[in-house]
């Protein structure tokens, strides 16, 4: 597996259309949306390809933009000493292709995405990787690796990027 940015794979169609990963929103962007939010530069689109497959596959994608939350829509952890807008890095959409599920790839991925908005939150600032969770299952996955709620929208979760720094090691705390 290797995860790429979708500009660098440039999928054709048959292959994005391939893609199903059990909610058809997320398919459809994948088809018509990811490729012009990233000439746009409204989002950038990561791709995770499954090369051993005989036409390299799209086994998942997730893509992230720049964002802001408000501070009362934040938890604690997040809002603590923060300003009124809190900058964020936003991950619009995370997905999996069902024949990929259940196998870690999810957890990779989301671990993959982490360090992305950490290099992201590095060179602009950010406090945090928010998630747009599109139903009560995809809350469940992002709590099960220590997303915290919006005390606000429950379908909102925010991962503070200090504690990813600090977990990989990239942050030495005083
Ligand atoms: C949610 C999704 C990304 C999970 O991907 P996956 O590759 O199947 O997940 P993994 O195999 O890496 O699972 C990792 C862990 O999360 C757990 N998990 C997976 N889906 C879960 C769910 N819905 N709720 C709670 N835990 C879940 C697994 O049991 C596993 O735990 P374990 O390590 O203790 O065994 C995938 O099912 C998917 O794309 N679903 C449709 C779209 C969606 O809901 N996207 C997310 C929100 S935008």
């Amino acid at each position: 597996m290797r995860l790429s940015r979708y500009d660098d794979v440039a999928p054709s169609k048959d292959q994005r259309s391939a893609f199903s990963c059990g909610e058809p929103s997320l398919d459809r962007w994948l088809t018509t949306q990811a490729r012009q939010s990233m000439r746009s530069r409204d989002a950038v689109t990561y791709l995770l390809l499954d090369e051993e497959s005989e036409v390299s596959r799209i086994a998942g994608y997730f893509c992230l933009s720049a964002g802001e939350v408000r501070r009362e829509d934040a938890p604690s952890g997040v809002a603590r000493r923060a300003p009124e807008a809190i900058p964020v890095v936003r991950m619009g959409r995370f997905a999996i292709d069902e024949a990929y599920q259940g196998k870690g790839w999810g957890a990779e991925m989301l671990r993959e995405a982490l360090l992305s908005a950490v290099s992201g939150g590095r060179l602009i600032g950010a406090r945090a990787l928010l998630v747009d969770a599109v139903s009560e299952q995809a809350i469940h996955f992002y709590k099960r690796f220590g997303f915290i709620e919006s005390p606000i929208r429950r379908e909102q979760l925010f991962y503070a990027l200090r504690v990813v720094e600090l977990s990989a090691g990239l942050f030495a705390p005083r």
